[in-house]
């Protein structure tokens, strides 16, 4: 027997496992440390109201012999896919039910989406970015080439004629700098993609937190639908990281080969997956109604105030930063650490620096594929970030 020797070209952990591995450590050698994490985007405000009833509602379900529901709808629950075409319908964006696949967060479907396509084949992968999308094409052996984000683009790389490649990776918002995609940047992907040939997995994950004028499907796009999968989570959107539901978007118009990739990934699926639980998926039904998406959008705004706040202290530092706007997340510049030795200046240093000297968890830039840079969360409760703020490092 011999083992996916692909995985020897993987980091010895994932990024988010390393940085829970450093802090573990820390903490064990300094029991007394008040850490404050603003590491993981993880959120930290119960789930709202609506969606508590509605779930507290399905549990009773459960309890007699008449609402009982055993296996659910293999592409999930038409009333929670009615809800998500009513929540894209806000978006003028028109989808049928079966192009909606309820799945158990994007991270999930974001590997798992690999198994439809030939692999090894090339992908396209924006720099920095969630590592999720490097990890598993590593997994899979393939080929990636990188479009990199700078200063320069604004951290928003653009397709370049020149480069072939199967499949293109899109994060808007992007994580970690938060830079979102115009209309018309957009569409030149989407041109790109057609003109290649290729698939863009268009990762839309925090859509809510767009505030300017900017899009937040792919599916606003003309012809994207020929050229497009959309992944997206309740995760951010409605604080299911721990109660686990997401979507994902297939167009029936997205063939290749003669081969629609809606149906292959109803095969894969059917197979391979047994769905969200009903309990989750009534209470995913409730945050996208009126009542529930008044309630996440507040918390949502809770969040932005915390990105605002964590932006004016950078600032005050003059240390350089972007993002927080339109994204939960602030990206920037590693001040210069200074050590007996020698002046640090990667973003593992600075991750250990403020680790050490400020008890504040961050996530290194090159854990996302650049480094000297530096991503700050703005999921953390409020007065945590004020007090990581008091305490953070001037340049
Ligand atoms: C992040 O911090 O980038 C995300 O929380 C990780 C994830 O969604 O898996």
């Amino acid at each position: 027997m011999k083992m996916n020797a692909n995985y020897e070209n993987l980091q010895d952990s994932y990024l988010f496992a390393r940085i829970g591995q450093k802090v573990r450590e820390y903490k064990a050698k300094n029991p007394n440390a008040d850490v404050i994490s603003l590491g993981i985007g993880d959120v930290t405000l119960p789930l709202a109201p609506a969606v508590i009833e509605a779930m507290q509602r399905a549990v009773a379900e459960m309890a007699h012999e008449k609402t009982f529901r055993g296996y659910g709808d293999y592409q999930g629950e038409i009333f929670l896919r009615e809800a998500v075409q009513n929540y894209y319908a806000g978006k003028n964006v028109q989808l049928e039910l079966d192009e909606i696949f309820i799945s158990d967060g994007a991270k999930s479907d974001c590997g798992n989406l690999l198994d439809i396509f030939e692999c090894p084949c090339t992908a396209l992968i924006p720099a920095p970015v969630y590592p999720v999308y490097v990890d598993t094409n590593i997994m899979a052996g393939n080929r990636i080439v990188y479009a990199n984000g700078s200063e320069e683009n604004h951290f928003l790389p653009m397709p370049d004629y020149a480069v072939d490649t199967n499949l293109i990776y899109l994060c808007s918002p992007n994580n970690p700098t938060g830079a979102v995609y115009s209309h018309a940047q957009l569409e030149a992907w989407v041109n790109y993609a057609l003109e290649k040939d290729a698939v863009i997995l268009f990762d839309g994950a925090y859509e809510i937190f767009v505030q300017d004028e900017l899009p937040t499907s792919i599916f606003q796009i003309p012809r994207a639908r020929e050229c497009a999968i959309e992944i997206c989570s309740f995760s951010k959107t409605a604080g299911f990281t721990g109660t686990r539901c997401g979507y994902t978007v297939i167009p029936s118009a997205l063939q290749r080969g003669g081969v629609s990739l809606n149906k292959m990934w109803l095969r894969r699926q059917t197979t391979k997956f047994n769905g969200v639980s009903y309990i989750t998926q009534r209470g995913a039904e409730a945050a996208l109604s009126p009542t529930g998406l008044t309630q996440i959008k507040e918390n949502i705004r809770y969040y932005q105030q915390n990105a605002r706040l964590i932006l004016d202290a950078m600032r005050a530092r003059n240390i350089p930063c972007i993002g927080g706007q339109n994204a939960p997340y602030v990206w920037l510049k590693c001040p210069q650490v200074a050590s007996s030795a020698e002046t640090r200046h990667t973003s593992w240093a600075f991750f250990d620096h403020l680790l050490e000297s400020a008890n504040i968890v961050g996530t290194p830039g090159e854990g996302f594929g650049l480094d000297g840079y530096f991503r700050l969360s703005a999921f953390a409760k409020r007065e945590n970030v004020l007090r990581a703020m008091e305490r953070f490092p001037t340049a």
